[in-house]
């Protein structure tokens, strides 16, 4: 299918994890996209006494609060169902309870009003954020960094995604919010360490840099934490100097990591793709892409390798409604619709979209 002659307006709901969200856009590929509205209501605050997401408080808490967002969605982007295009809903992965609520709810009104269902995977919509902010071109290198994934990848186009590396253990937001969770930091912890270690000396202690300088783009993360484990055990109690240095501290090692898994990511997509210099491009997205010097890093790393850094705003890279009707958008203006009877899928591979 062509490009569409004109703009798609389609609604975004997102429920796969612990924000209720809802969203309209409106565009063609491959952006700038136009964001008519972008509603997110956080649940950091119900999880918190937990220290971490609980699927089933997550899951009450998305039924009770997704009509209201929906509605809020379209009152502000001053649409009706009947003028939309199509209503997208995050189809997975993530905790099942959570994603099932939003995706019912997408089918029933998509349903209703008489208008496509996309059923969109929660992965890709990180990944084309960078096109609706920013009009990306395929291919790019995708650095998708979050809670619950950690992989470096090349998109070729809606729904062609090559694997170059992943966590073998932890994704790096995990071990974010499990350092923070050792340091006695409330959950969500990536945005608590950042603001840590702006206070403290990142070479007070010896951190390890997991699979530095390996080959591959792999990523580990789970001897760093059980180092900071060690740490905190020797130091008990804790001061807050010693916090400070310890965010510091798992801060940088986090930054050399990454910065070393993407510089092979780099080579590896030169060598797949061909790019000449200067027109290659790398995307970050995800919820730790908000992190300023993980941002920083990627800057450097990408004026050094000569390529196009893409970095959605923060609000995009976090979970929220406008990457997944953007998602949504996409796979509609290619005339890849889904029936009602889309399942939800607690796991669902990037690779596996293509089939
Ligand atoms: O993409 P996201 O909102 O949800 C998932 O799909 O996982 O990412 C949430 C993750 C959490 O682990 C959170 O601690 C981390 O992103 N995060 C950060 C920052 N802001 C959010 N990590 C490091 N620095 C930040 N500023
Ligand atoms: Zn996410």
């Amino acid at each position: 299918m062509g490009a569409p002659s004109k703009p798609l307006t389609v609604l975004g709901i997102e429920t796969s994890c612990d924000e209720t969200a809802a969203a309209v856009v409106r565009g063609f590929p491959p952006g700038p996209g136009e964001i008519l509205s972008n509603v997110v209501m956080g649940q950091a605050a119900s999880h918190r006494p937990f220290g971490g997401v609980v699927p089933e408080i997550a899951a009450r808490a998305h039924v009770e609060l997704l009509d209201a967002i929906i509605g809020q969605a379209l009152d502000e982007a001053g649409v009706t169902l009947d003028s939309l295009d199509g209503v997208a809903a995050t189809a997975g992965p993530g905790l099942i309870g959570g994603v099932m609520v939003g995706l019912v709810s997408a089918k029933a009104l998509a349903l209703a009003a008489g208008k496509p269902l996309i059923a969109v995977n929660h992965l890709e919509a990180h990944a084309l954020s960078a096109r609706l902010s920013a009009g990306t071109e395929f291919p790019f290198l995708l650095l998708l960094i979050s809670g619950g994934h950690c992989q470096l990848m090349a998109a070729e186009g809606v729904g062609r995604y090559r694997l170059f590396g992943a966590t073998i253990d932890d994704a790096v937001g995990e071990a974010f919010d499990k350092t923070a969770k050792l340091l006695g930091l409330p959950y969500p912890g990536g945005p608590q360490i950042e603001a840590l270690a702006k206070e403290g000396r990142a070479r007070r202690f010896a951190l390890p840099r997991p699979l530095l300088g390996r080959d591959g783009a792999d990523f580990s993360f789970s001897g760093l934490k059980t180092a900071i484990r060690q740490i905190v055990r020797a130091q008990s109690p804790l001061t807050l100097e010693d916090r400070n240095d310890l965010a510091a501290g798992f801060q940088a090692a986090v930054v050399d990591v990454m910065s070393d898994r993407v510089s092979a990511a780099m080579q590896m997509f030169r060598t797949a793709f061909g790019v000449t210099n200067g027109t290659s491009r790398l995307v970050a997205a995800g919820g730790v892409a908000a992190n300023e010097p993980i941002r920083t890093a990627l800057q450097q790393l990408c004026r050094e390798q000569d390529f196009l850094l893409f970095l959605p705003p923060v609000e995009l890279c976090t979970d929220n409604g406008a990457m997944v009707g953007w998602a949504g958008l996409e796979r509609l203006a290619s005339g890849l619709t889904n029936s009602l009877d889309a399942p939800p899928r607690a796991r669902w591979p990037l690779e596996e979209l293509a089939t």
